[in-house]
């Protein structure tokens, strides 16, 4: 075992070693073995802030049966992840939750090993790559929500994951829409759901066992598809990592299969969240429904070129804010892997540590009336995300930075421009979205809305 594989497997185990207790810092466990898992899971905003109140910006506590400290505001987000003394593992933490269903994917991948597979997997990120996706999106995008019903309730949430998820196998996997990307799709589903699964016995009916059925789906798919990517040069993100991954070397088959499953997982319900998050957001404030209509047909076009983006400004002021108001990710761990300091308190190795991007997307020390929806908080004039680099990080930071941030701005502003400029979007008088706030924002009940046709 070389030294990379070694400090790989430590991570891995140090959830099941003991943890160091916790006696310096202020905070309470909660109900014996429960913790404050039911609060948690019900208001996850209202149980950040109360705490925070109580004991300040460094915190412990006890959720989903596990003990650790909670670390706020982007003072913290920073220390935790830029991270320059590499002492926090994102393996360690993720693994827990997502080593079975999406083994080796880049967050459960740490330090240098995480710096060499990032590096060839930023390829299929880089410009020319996000504009040939683009080309692809376009057309399905404009071609798909022209059979979206008009004048009647519809359930946003699972009309933008339909379309998301025949998009995906297009971009990802460059599959045209048939049978063979249905069952794709759903073994997806099916391993994406198991992620939240309690019971994780391999017993058929329950939902670990469907989602390892869908894993091993995906594998075989993915792993039979290599050869032939390797050879193509076809506009998606597997065509591109086989070339970086060829170009590169150092990667096998089983890497670029495992990213590949990985990157469906980052991508999907993240890109879902926000969709849903900035619809609901249209529908309450139809005024900036016109104001990005207008900016579209400034254009002049029916489709949208990568070029165009920048010129979307107001539309990207609207991504920022929904994504400040409502981050698909609340919240995200990391595992001590040395003992570290912050702000006077002393965490030890082996310490389960949080941050909380929606506790920081409210604080009232960098953001004006945090509460009210208000894009032109991003304008160049006001520019009130600039106060801090760690103040706004829905999509993290440091090491482990989403890779995907571009493509889903690229794809959120393709669908806006496609969906606002045909449809007027609206909610009932007074209506409010449940939401779900972990381990995702989502709607939970599935967003109903109406769309005219303009
Ligand atoms: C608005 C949509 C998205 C949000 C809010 C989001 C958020 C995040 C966050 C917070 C992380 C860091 C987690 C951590 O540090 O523990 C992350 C990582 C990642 N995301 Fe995204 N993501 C989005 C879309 C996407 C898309 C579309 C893709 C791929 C096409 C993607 C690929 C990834 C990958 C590969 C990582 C791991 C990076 C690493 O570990 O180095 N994400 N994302």
């Amino acid at each position: 075992m070389n030294r990379m594989e070694a400090a790989q497997q430590e991570a891995a185990q140090l959830p099941r070693m003991p943890q160091r207790k916790l006696d310096n810092i202020p905070g309470d466990y909660g109900w014996p073995l429960l913790g404050a898992t039911v609060p948690f899971l019900k208001d996850y905003h209202k149980l950040v802030t109360e705490r925070a109140e109580k004991y300040g910006l460094v915190s412990k506590g006890s959720v989903l049966f596990q003990r650790g400290v909670t670390l706020l505001g982007p003072d913290a987000n920073e220390f935790v992840l830029k991270d320059p003394e590499h002492a926090f593992s994102s393996r360690a933490a993720w693994n827990p939750i997502l080593e079975k269903l999406f083994t080796d994917g880049l967050m459960l991948r740490d330090f240098a090993d995480h710096k060499f597979h990032r590096r060839i997997m930023q390829q299929a990120f880089k410009k020319p790559a996000l504009a040939s996706y683009l080309d692809r999106m376009n057309q399905h995008i404009g071609t798909e929500i022209q059979d979206w019903p008009v004048g009647t309730e519809l359930k946003f949430l699972e009309h933008i994951k339909t379309l998301l998820l025949d998009v995906g196998a297009q971009i990802f996997f460059g599959l045209e829409m048939g049978p063979e990307s249905d069952k794709v799709n759903q073994s997806f589903i099916d391993t994406t759901e198991a992620s939240l699964a309690v019971v994780r016995l391999k017993i058929p009916g329950l939902l670990w066992h469907r989602g390892m059925k869908g894993r091993r789906y995906l594998e075989d798919f993915v792993t039979g598809l290599i050869p032939q990517k390797r050879n193509s040069d076809t506009p998606d993100f597997f065509s591109e990592l086989c070339k970086a991954a060829d170009e590169e070397g150092g990667l096998t088959d089983r890497d670029v299969m495992n990213h590949m499953i990985f990157l469906l997982f980052a991508a999907h319900d993240t890109t879902t969240s926000t969709l849903c998050s900035i619809i609901y957001m249209l529908a309450k404030h139809p005024e900036w429904q016109e104001i990005l209509v207008e900016e579209m047909k400034g254009l002049g076009k029916t489709a949208l070129d990568y070029d165009d983006l920048g010129k979307l400004e107001k539309t990207g002021w609207v991504f920022r804010e929904t994504l400040r108001m409502r981050p698909p990710l609340t919240t995200f761990p990391r595992r001590t892997v040395k003992e570290v300091e912050h702000q006077g308190y002393v965490l030890p190795k082996n310490t389960l540590v949080n941050i909380s991007t929606l506790y920081t997307h409210y604080m009232e020390e960098y953001w004006s009336q945090p509460l009210r929806f208000d894009p032109e908080r991003f304008s160049d004039d006001r520019a009130e995300h600039k106060k801090h680099f760690y103040q706004w990080v829905p999509f993290g930071g440091g090491h482990h930075k989403c890779l995907g941030l571009n493509f889903a701005e690229l794809q959120t502003k393709t669908f806006l421009f496609h969906f606002l400029q045909r449809y007027r979007v609206s909610v009932k008088e007074g209506y409010e979205l449940p939401t779900q706030q972990v381990p995702l924002i989502m709607p939970k009940d599935g967003l109903p809305v109406t769309i005219e046709k303009r």
